[in-house]
């Protein structure tokens, strides 16, 4: 069979790359940007690969011009990208930076001259530090300061940008309020789960504003927007061993306490009864107010899908790897499963299993770490082989073709990401750009999975 290009997808298909504010911007302290909790956390010794921080990153902040048309001249047409709150209200809520708001007014414009459609989310992790002292997501209040800052984006940049999600994988903030492994670094599941709970009510509540202002939802998905939706990962655990009850059992609550916990509220209507019972008998069960899952619950125009790969659990954690490649799955040499099949299993299962009836796009897809050592090239500049990313995106995209000949309704995909960035607490040692970045100095380098890009989207 002839390998897929982008002519085999349908017409007006969004071809894109995903980024986010924090991630790529850099300049943290500059133009008034307010801190925002990953500054802060990031400085905390041990929480980031060797005391990494934002402050730098890309530099898009100042590079954004030749960035954006690196993503062009690879044929992309769209850029997914997240405002930083904390540049527009360094406060959290109240006073506005201007300067904040007239560098996305530059960038987009260059989005559109470009030709890239702008497809934004409005919170990707990265909560002004003013509004962490007030207590962040466990503070109820955060369903009105993000309606605010929502609300201010609608009406600043509603007539330019088309897409918005409100949230970025809300299952970062259950890590950073649970777990403490993200910013703002507490740990308690009961945090986890009202932060979790207070996040989808302010998602709601966001969403009510967007029709505020912008009218009734429309019939149909219209491109043209403005679109409102969310943007949830789906990393769906399956048993290592499918006929052992304890393998079984973990995956299925793993489940629950991830991807269901956001697409039943908001697409379904409250929490499943296992997630209910599991808070109940874990003593996390979150304040929830009368009314909150009508509020949750608002229709929206789109979801965004982002997909990485599978989880595998087992009682016996040790033999998960010995385990899947005795039933013939294999890994790649960062570690990872190879399981390309995941986008495909995700699609069926969001629109088949948790009510998702509105077109999707895939938000993200990519992985990290597979770039050889850089050398020299036959015209004389350099290279950077990641044959492994370039099997990756194949195999990928060959599961979401498939998916979309099943007839589920995908309207566009994103991979992630353009240059390596900064990638949380791992810093700039896990690398999942198509250009390879040296941190500061002006040395990008394609990598092969750049030039597959180029040519899957050429005359498409
Ligand atoms: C998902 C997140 O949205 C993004 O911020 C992160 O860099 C990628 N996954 C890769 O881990």
């Amino acid at each position: 069979m002839a390998e897929l290009t982008a002519k085999d997808f349908p017409e007006g298909f969004k071809w894109g790359i995903a980024t986010s504010a924090a991630q790529i911007e850099g300049a943290a302290f500059e133009d008034g940007k307010g801190a925002e909790i990953w500054d802060v956390f990031s400085r905390i010794p041990g929480k980031t690969f060797s005391g990494q921080t934002p402050d730098l990153a890309c530099d898009y902040y100042h590079k954004y011009p030749e960035q954006l048309k690196m993503m062009r001249e690879l044929g992309f047409n769209s850029h997914r990208f997240s405002f930083s709150w904390a540049r527009i209200f360094p406060d959290g809520t109240g006073r506005v930076n201007q300067k904040g708001v007239d560098f996305y007014k530059r960038a987009i414009d260059e989005m559109l001259k470009l030709g890239l459609m702008p497809n934004a989310t409005l919170y990707h992790w990265d909560l002004p530090q003013e509004l962490e002292y007030r207590g962040g997501f466990l503070n109820r209040d955060i369903v009105s300061w993000f309606t605010e800052y929502a609300g201010f984006m609608f009406e600043t940049f509603g007539d330019v940008v088309p897409m918005w999600a409100t949230f970025n994988e809300p299952i970062a903030t259950y890590v950073g309020y649970a777990l403490g492994a993200f910013a703002p670094g507490r740990k308690l599941e009961k945090y986890g789960r009202q932060a979790n709970h207070n996040l989808l009510c302010a998602h709601g509540s966001a969403v009510k504003r967007f029709r505020e202002i912008f009218g009734e939802r429309r019939d149909k998905f219209d491109m043209a927007g403005p679109n409102a939706g969310i943007v949830v990962d789906v990393w769906h655990h399956h048993p290592a061993r499918p006929d052992d009850p304890g393998d079984c059992a973990i995956a299925e609550l793993e489940n629950e306490k991830a991807y269901r916990s956001y697409l039943h509220p908001i697409f379904k209507g409250g929490y499943t009864g296992a997630l209910l019972k599991y808070m109940a008998d874990n003593d996390c069960m979150p304040d929830i107010l009368p009314g909150d899952f009508e509020l949750i619950r608002q229709p929206l125009d789109f979801f965004g899908l982002n997909c990485y790969n599978r989880v595998v659990d087992s009682t016996e954690p040790a033999d998960i790897r010995k385990t899947v490649e005795f039933a013939g799955g294999n890994y790649m040499d960062n570690g990872a499963e190879f399981y390309p099949r995941a986008i495909y299993e995700a699609l069926h299962n969001v629109t088949e299993n948790m009510g998702v009836n509105v077109p999707v796009f895939i938000t993200e897809n990519g992985t990290y770490n597979c770039e050889e050592a850089v050398v020299a090239c036959p015209d004389g500049g350099q290279c950077v082989h990641d044959v492994t990313r370039v099997k990756y995106f194949r195999g990928f995209l060959d599961w979401l073709h498939r998916a979309i000949t099943d007839g589920i309704d995908v309207r566009g995909y994103y991979l992630w990401t353009l240059l390596d960035n900064f990638e949380w607490t791992a810093g700039n040692s896990m690398r999942f750009g198509i250009v390879n970045t040296d941190y500061g100095a002006e040395n990008c380098i394609p990598k092969d999975s750049a030039y597959f890009w180029k040519d899957f989207l050429k005359n498409s």
